[in-house]
């Protein structure tokens, strides 16, 4: 179901005109669809439900930095999600939209002690270790803290997830999760360390991916590993297969959440039941786009057409630091216009007021409109408000998040002076 559609040749969100958000809130507006967020969580877990599992067995730990907007965060809680973050501050806004630290589970490269502190001091459910360095010092930070800190190791398990290559990270030459062939070793260490308890194996091999054979492959390698620490006498209670599963942008057929993990639990199974005697694993997702991706669009408006003689240009005014995805991997985004003209159609670039070459938000579309029109850039909910800077000294855009006829205003419009105020002069 498209939550984003035409009637009466107005675009609308559920059944709330785009025009009426606009006229409310003004724009740049990120906009979200609440029941599409429902929707797309509902998928994960009822894929777990129906395939017998419940949160000892199966969790979906939301990675918060697709979108990080509490309002979101909150109505995922209430639906029973975890959480994977990156940094404290992601924490923070965890519990400050009401989750349970207990379903939280820590990634991320560059840990800080400050940040290990502060997850160790609220009971998160593991830390994702992605080095041994990393590994060392959480061992001694959690000792001076007289606790043992809970450890999943991120493998890299050397698999292709046929993305694309800057948002693919289960490759040998990526920066993330320890190498396949050292992860015996260093569980063999943490296993050792007074202050960490293993808990886990993690791996999180790309985003946009589109089938989830990848996937799959991914857990057949994590489960290999598992099964020659159990023989080593290392248990770990559960398997996190990260996130990735892809949404539509532009005729992508992504595999559907409730097909992925049907496959996945069935897999499980057989493996536990010839390793195991069917003892359970608990598994664990990090899905992001898959739940937020097509549950938003960026509202913007038309400040000037430019009708050159090589392009036309729609100048609107959402710019790269609203939407970095298409300057940052020339990521492709849906524009429809909001309201529907019968006019002929020209071909625009859709680009922002920002002063670079690559702030453009869309190419060589073909567009019926008119300065002062809204346009939706589509698919615009996941990356795209946690991505936004203040460029340009702009101020970032509104939130709105719909429910049925309600609308939510859910981050103010940041004004001017907010971006300078933590800055001071010279005495
Ligand atoms: N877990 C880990 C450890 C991750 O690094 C990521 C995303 C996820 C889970 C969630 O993946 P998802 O289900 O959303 O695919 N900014 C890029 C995407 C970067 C993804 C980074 N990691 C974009 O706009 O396409």
């Amino acid at each position: 179901m498209s939550y984003f559609a035409y009637q009466n040749g107005v675009l609308h969100v559920e059944n709330t005109p785009l025009t009426t958000i606009a006229e409310q809130f003004g724009s740049p507006t990120y906009v979200y669809s609440k029941a599409a967020l429902v929707d797309n969580f509902s998928a994960y877990a009822q894929a777990c439900k129906v395939n017998g599992r419940d949160d000892s067995t199966a969790l979906v730990c939301y990675s918060v930095k697709s979108n990080s907007n509490l309002a979101v965060l909150n109505l995922l809680t209430r639906m029973g999600s975890g959480f994977d973050i990156v940094s404290g501050g992601e924490l923070l806004r965890v519990i400050a939209a009401g989750g349970d630290p207990r379903k939280v589970i820590f990634s991320g490269v560059g840990k800080t002690p400050d940040e290990m502190r502060l997850a160790l001091s609220h009971g998160i459910l593991c830390f994702n270790v992605e080095s041994t360095a990393e590994l060392e010092r959480l061992n001694e930070v959690a000792g001076e803290m007289g606790k043992q800190a809970p450890v999943s190791l991120r493998v890299n398990p050397n698999v292709d997830a046929k993305t694309h290559p800057y948002i693919s990270t289960g490759l040998k030459e990526n920066k993330f999760g320890i190498a396949y062939d050292e992860a015996l070793a260093t569980y063999r260490r943490a296993a050792k360390m007074p202050h960490i308890r293993v808990v886990g194996i993690d791996c999180h091999i790309g985003s946009q991916l589109l089938d989830d054979a990848p996937l799959l492959e991914a857990f057949d390698r994590l489960t290999e590993l598992v099964d020659q620490l159990t023989e080593e006498g290392i248990h770990v209670h559960h398997l996190d297969i990260g996130g990735g599963i892809g949404i539509n942008y532009n005729n992508d057929q992504p595999v559907a959440v409730g097909d992925y993990l049907g496959r996945l639990f069935r897999k499980v199974d057989e493996w536990r039941q010839r390793r195991y005697q069917g003892a359970p694993i608990q598994v664990l997702f990090e899905p992001g786009r898959s739940i937020v991706g097509n549950a938003g669009v960026l509202l913007t408006q038309v400040e000037y057409l430019k009708h050159g003689e090589a392009k036309n240009f729609a100048i609107v005014n959402a710019a790269m630091n609203d939407l970095m995805r298409p300057a940052m991997y020339e990521a492709w985004h849906g524009v429809q216009a909001v309201t529907q003209r019968s006019s002929e159609p020209r071909t625009y670039d859709v680009v922002g007021p920002v002063c670079e070459s690559g702030d453009w938000l869309a190419r060589e579309r073909a567009l019926a409109i008119e300065q002062g029109d809204l346009l939706a850039i589509m698919s615009a909910g996941a990356y795209g408000m946690t991505m936004s800077s203040n460029y340009n000294t702009r101020g970032r855009a509104a939130e709105v998040m719909v429910d049925g006829g309600k609308l939510h205003l859910i981050r103010k419009r940041e004004r001017a002076s907010e971006l300078f105020a933590l800055e001071s002069l010279l005495p």
